[in-house]
C-alpha cells in the first residue's frame, strides 16, 4: 500500500468546526477501511482553546450521528504542519489566509511539488453558493454545519481515494 495520505482541517479556534469535520471524516475513512491509509487531524489559527474538547455543540451532533470524538482536543495551527500533510482544508477564507500565513513564515519552499493541497472546505461543495463553513460558535447553528461537514467529508473522501488510488 501507498503510503499515509494525511488530512487536516483548520479552523479559529479547534473546538466547532474542524474538531467536527477531523471526528466526521475519521468515521467515514473507517467505515471504508481505509484507517490505516489515510490520517486525520485538525488544528485552530487562534489559541484561546488549546487543550479543550471540542465545544459542546459540535459534541452534541457528533454524539447524536454516533460519531467518536474521543481524546480530541484543541490545537494551534503550526508551520511544521506544512510539511506533515497532504490536505489542510481551511474552513472559511480567513482561515485559509491566517494559515498560509503560518506556513510562509515557517518555510519558503511554498509552491513546490509534493506541498499539500491548501484549501477551502467549500471548494469541495462547488454550488453551494457560499465560500465560507459558517462559525456556530457565533450562529448557534452546529446542525446547519453538520450537514456541510458531511457532504464535504464523503467529497473530500472521493477526491482522495480518486488521487491516491485508494
Ligand atoms: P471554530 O469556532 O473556529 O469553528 O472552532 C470558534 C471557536 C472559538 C472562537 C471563535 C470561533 N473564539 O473566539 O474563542
Amino acid at each position: 500500500m501507498s503510503a499515509t495520505t494525511n488530512v487536516l482541517f483548520v479552523c479559529l479556534g479547534n473546538i466547532c468546526r474542524s474538531p467536527m469535520a477531523e471526528a466526521v471524516m475519521r468515521h467515514l475513512v473507517k467505515q471504508e477501511g481505509l484507517e490505516e491509509a489515510i490520517k486525520v487531524d485538525s488544528a485552530g489559527t487562534g489559541d484561546w482553546h488549546l487543550g479543550h474538547p471540542p465545544h459542546e455543540g459540535t459534541r452534541k451532533l457528533l454524539d447524536h450521528h454516533g460519531i467518536t470524538y474521543e481524546g480530541m482536543t484543541a490545537r494551534q495551527v503550526n508551520g511544521g504542519d506544512f510539511n506533515g500533510f497532504d490536505y489542510i482544508v481551511c474552513m472559511d477564507a480567513k482561515n485559509l489566509k491566517d494559515a498560509k500565513a503560518v506556513f510562509q513564515a515557517a518555510s519558503d519552499r511554498n509552491g513546490a511539488e509534493g506541498d499539500p493541497a491548501v484549501f477551502t472546505f467549500m471548494e469541495l461543495l462547488p454550488g453551494h453558493g457560499i465560500s465560507d463553513v459558517p462559525d456556530p460558535y457565533y450562529s448557534g447553528n452546529f446542525e446547519e454545519v453538520y450537514e456541510l461537514v458531511e457532504a464535504g467529508c464523503k467529497a473530500l473522501l472521493g477526491r482522495i481515494r480518486a488521487e491516491k488510488n485508494l
